[in-house]
């Protein structure tokens, strides 16, 4: 059985920077009280830091829980703030109440919060969103014009749009993970509207790389596991991407249930390919290969070949 991991399955680099800081506190801490000096604050994250339940409870057992809301963080408390983002009141909040921040904002993300200010606190513009209203991402960049963003998540919201605003200065961001043909035809309609529009194409291309590498396996493979979370919307739209491409495609969340389920369908003579949504550990995409492979072949010579994209 010949098995390959597509490249930039996995964590993305906001991500897989936002888990090292959490791990990184911990280590932190270990280290002080090895030195008999107890730091005894308390760490959470704002949110889950990742949807994947394994390395949640892996931080929960290690001394970072999460929280819901700024409120819950008792004071002198240290907060991780997740990849996503927050809005501007919820950092104030924590500065108010002698909450310490770690902050593990993607800088790609930082950046939108940056322009987002300056075009709205600076030159007095107009902020328009592309993205879902409801993702935590989009919520924290509103939350850096004073919640007065437009936010548009299909060409249906131009219309809205159009028929409240008169040809005012507007500036347009995306939210990180859209399809960049969403941002282009809404910059599209809004150019022949707005005489005074600046676009900000914020996109980050980890989301589409992975698709395309995961689409690239998938259509040249005998049998693909996705592996991510069942509520992970990008490992599902991974799995549709790479269904499409080959039927015998399968969503995993871990390696248990390929043995539970899947192992006495692989043969000796198949091709499988394995890809892995945004918040999948390392971890488990190797356990989820070991798991197949260990039977079949000598493992230990295909593990360096295929997972050389991962290190
Ligand atoms: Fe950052 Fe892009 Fe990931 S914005 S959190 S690297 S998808």
């Amino acid at each position: 059985m010949k098995i390959e991991i597509a490249k930039n399955a996995g964590f993305c680099f906001g991500v897989d920077r936002a888990v090292k800081i959490a791990y990184d506190c911990i280590s932190e801490k270990d280290k002080l009280s090895q030195n008999n000096l107890a730091d005894d604050s308390l760490i959470y994250t704002y949110g889950m830091l990742i949807h994947n339940t394994d390395v949640t409870n892996d931080l929960a057992k290690k001394g970072i829980s999460a929280i819901e809301k700024p409120c819950d963080a008792p004071f002198g408390s240290r907060v991780i703030i997740r990849a996503h983002g927050v809005p501007k009141s919820d950092i104030e909040y924590f500065k108010k109440n002698n909450i310490k921040l770690i902050d593990a904002t993607c800088p790609f993300v930082k950046k939108i919060h940056k322009i987002v200010l300056d075009e709205y606190i600076n030159k007095g513009r107009t902020i328009v969103i592309v993205g879902n209203p409801e993702h935590p991402e989009v919520i924290g960049i509103n939350g850096w014009c004073n919640n007065s963003a437009i936010i548009i998540s299909d060409e249906n919201d131009i219309n809205d749009m159009l028929l409240k605003l008169k040809d005012i200065p507007i500036s347009v961001v995306a939210q990180t993970t859209i399809r960049r043909q969403l941002f282009k035809k809404v910059e599209e309609i809004l150019k022949k509207h707005f005489t005074n529009a600046d676009f900000f194409d914020t996109i980050c291309s980890a989301t589409s790389e992975r698709q395309k590498s995961a689409a690239e396996l998938a259509a040249r493979v005998d049998m693909m596991f996705v592996v991510g979370g069942k509520n992970s919307s990008n490992t599902l739209k991974l799995y549709e991407v790479c269904k499409e491409l080959c039927e015998n495609t399968v969503h995993v969340e871990n390696s248990k249930i390929i043995k539970k389920q899947y192992n006495n369908l692989l043969n000796k003579k198949m091709k499988v390919g394995i890809t892995a949504g945004a918040s999948t550990p390392e971890s488990v995409i190797k356990e989820v290969y070991l798991t197949m492979a260990e039977n079949e072949m000598n493992f230990a010579e295909a593990l360096e070949e295929t997972l050389k994209p991962l290190k």
